[in-house]
């Protein structure tokens, strides 16, 4: 053992204590913001696809929880939205999918760090109806259809040869052009908001946060949060 600190010879740049960025961009503010937390959403999403500064501005972060509240994470595409909601899709096998079977609740996070901007949602999530799936899985290239049928996403398996002989065993039983069955294990889940965070970066820290909130009623309040 030796008490030199590990990191004395690396090069400045590498150290995460030292890295910080000034966020110049303008703020938000509540005059400017949508009646609903979806149609703000939407506007946020179409500004991060049109100004190309996030790759896949689509992907989000998905906090789940066990029965007994142990947390995990994992990035997902979304790959819908609308007033009900953010879609996507995986295994229903998985461990995201077994722990919202347990407890529904559910938190969302779009990493949009190149526009120092993050979304935060927090809602329940259920299964998207096998309609709507199959919709969804049929625009899928045809490799990815087949991807879903050789993972069974969240086990332990021996070896990554095990995974492509049996996506071989598939492209051979469903060769391109062959329409490939919605898997039974797979399909989408549907996150209702109950509350979305539109947080955006400021000058000296001073970041907006607005947060909105739903009512029992139907309605959303938006409330103004401390950097
Ligand atoms: C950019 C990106 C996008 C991903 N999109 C999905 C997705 O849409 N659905 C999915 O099931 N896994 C997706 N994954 C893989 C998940 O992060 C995760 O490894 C997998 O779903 C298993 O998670 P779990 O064991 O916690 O259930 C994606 C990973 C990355 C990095």
């Amino acid at each position: 053992m030796t008490d030199r600190d590990p990191t004395a010879d690396r090069d400045p740049r590498l150290d995460p204590a030292a890295m910080r960025k000034q966020y110049r961009v303008a703020g938000i503010d509540e005059n400017d913001l949508a009646a609903d937390p979806m149609t703000q959403f939407g506007r946020w999403f179409e500004e991060a696809v049109v100004q190309e500064l996030v790759y896949e501005p689509n992907a989000m972060v998905v906090s789940t929880a066990d029965a007994e509240g142990r947390p995990s994470s994992r990035t997902v595409l979304m790959k819908h939205y609308d007033d009900q909601g953010f879609v996507f899709y995986t295994n229903y096998d998985s461990r995201k999918a077994r722990e919202l079977g347990a407890n529904p609740y559910v938190s969302l996070l779009f990493p949009w760090h190149p526009m120092a901007r993050q979304v935060l949602v927090t809602g329940t999530a259920r299964r998207t109806g096998r309609d709507e799936t199959a919709a969804y899985f049929r625009t899928r290239p045809h490799g990815s259809q087949l991807g879903a049928w050789a993972s069974t996403q969240s086990t332990v398996i021996p070896s990554r040869a095990e995974l492509e002989s049996s996506y071989e065993e598939l492209s051979a039983r469903y060769p391109e052009g062959e329409q490939v069955p919605v898997p039974p294990h797979w399909g989408g889940f549907r996150i209702a908001p109950q509350t979305v965070e539109f947080w955006q970066g400021r000058e000296n820290r001073l970041h907006d946060r607005l947060r909105y909130v739903a009512e029992p009623d139907g309605t959303w309040r938006v409330e103004r949060l401390s950097p």
